[in-house]
Order: structure tokens, then sequence, then C-alpha cells
């Protein structure tokens, strides 16, 4: 869950209520097909549930993460696993890795050059990176109408702020070949997911990850504005009684 964009993370509230982003990783963990005996790396590893994971498979496994409080809490839950507080940009471990694995994380990255750059130096030759991150066009609505309603609320430099990188197949896999990896597998889908608590889907969402848009508005104005792009979102993203994000997700292995 590493970020480039200052986000205070809340672990508790991600484990609660968020809990998809890392349910869904599970999948991801399939293909990465972990073997006893190989030594593996969690990029973003949040609260560390995952890690766990690959963890039973009697890899060895290190968690690291750009947020001290998820650290934090990873430890405290899974005190036999190695979590490192390390930037996604800017790692060096003494002995390479067999395989690289990322979940819902690399979004966070703007400087997508130098994590790929550490990704490749820390592999082994003929290692693997498997990854999934936020593709091209993820969560447009949400997005299109955060930005809209922050115009319209005078934030005109928030609403032109990027804070998260979501590239198609094409430029992704590119950068990953300049950077000298073989692409075996590249897939962008939807995945429409249902977020927890009817009555603030959207509003909670936006709240835990979306914050930076708000830091200059107040709290009066912040829920004014939550209100309105929630319910800008109502013919669009909410169905049988409950709101959903419109996730559209990359997945890729690359091998170095
Ligand atoms: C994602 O997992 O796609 C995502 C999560 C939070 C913010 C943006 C994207």
């Amino acid at each position: 869950m590493s970020t480039t964009t200052n986000t205070k993370w809340n672990p508790s509230l991600y484990d609660n209520k968020h809990d998809f982003v890392f349910k869904f990783g599970e999948d991801l963990v399939h293909l990465l097909d972990p073997k006893p005996g190989e030594r593996i790396l969690d990029l973003g590893c949040g609260t560390g549930y995952l890690t766990n994971l690959i963890a039973s498979t009697c890899a060895e496994v290190i968690g690291m993460d750009n947020s001290q409080e998820m650290i934090a809490k990873a430890k405290a839950e899974y005190p036999n696993l190695d979590f490192q507080f390390l930037s996604a940009t800017d790692f060096q471990f003494s002995e390479p890795f067999d395989a690289i694995f990322s979940n819902a994380v690399l979004h966070w990255v703007l400087e997508k050059e130098k994590a790929i750059a550490c990704i490749y130096k820390n592999l082994k030759p003929g290692g693997r990176f498997v990854m999934e991150m936020g593709g091209k066009d993820n969560v447009k609505r949400i997005v299109d109408a955060i930005k809209r309603v922050l115009a319209k609320h005078g934030f005109t430099k928030e609403a032109a702020m990027d804070i998260w990188y979501f590239p198609s197949v094409g430029e992704y896999t590119s950068l990953l070949e300049a950077q000298g990896f073989r692409v075996t597998y590249a897939i962008h889908y939807d995945r429409d997911t249902v977020l927890k608590d009817n009555a603030s889907g959207i509003k909670d969402w936006i709240k835990m990850f979306g914050s930076s848009f708000f830091k200059k508005a107040n709290e009066q104005q912040t829920n004014e504005m939550l209100n309105e792009i929630q319910e800008s979102l109502a013919k669009t993203n909410h169905k049988d009684g409950q709101w959903f994000a419109d996730y559209k997700r990359l997945r890729v292995i690359a091998i170095k």
C-alpha cells in the first residue's frame, strides 16, 4: 500500500471496510503459485494478509510497505513474519528474490520507471514479477465526479491533480520491456466492486483512498462535496441497493 501522495492510512478502517482489496488478491496469489523454499517479496504488503497467505505455502516472504501504520499493524498481526518499512521507488535487498508480488499498490507510485527498475534489480535472473494494479480508466466515473465537484466548488488546483497512475496494457508492458523484462501474461479486465455500508459506500471509499483531493477543504466543505459526488453517481454506481466502484484491473506476469 505504498503511496507517493502522502495519504495517511488507517489500517483498522482498511481491514474492516475495505478488505476486498486483499480478499480479491487471494486470486493473484494463485497466479504467483509460490513454491516451498522460494524467496518472495510482497511489495506494498499493507496489513500483511497476503504476505501471510504466501508464507503459508512455505515460501520465505518479506513484506514491505511505505506506510509506518500499515507495517506496525502487519507486525502486530503476524509477529513471525518479516515486514520492512521501504519505498517502492528506492529499495535494495542484499539477496535477490525468486518472485516479487504486488497487489493493488503500484497505481499509487507515480514514479513508475523507478519502481520498475528497483523490482528488476531485486529479482534473480529468471525471477518473476506478478502484479495487479488499477488499469486504464479504473474508477473513472468516481474520479470524474470528484474532479467535477471540486472544480464546481472552486478547488481548481485539486481538481487537476492526478494522484493515481492507471496504465493500459500497452503502456505498462512497454515500460517493463524497456527495463528488460519479458512479459508472458497481461490482461485488463472489469471488476465492479460492491462497497460495504449501503448508505455511504462511495463517500467511505473516497475518504479512505482519495482524501488528498480534499486537503484544502474544511470539514463542512468536504462533507458537502462528498454528498454531491455520491448523489451524482446514483444512476451509474448504485445497483440492487448497493454502491459499487467501477474498478478496472491490470494484471501482469513478467520475467527477468
Ligand atoms: C485500486 O485498487 O484500483 C484503487 C484503490 C484505491 C484508489 C485507487 C485505485
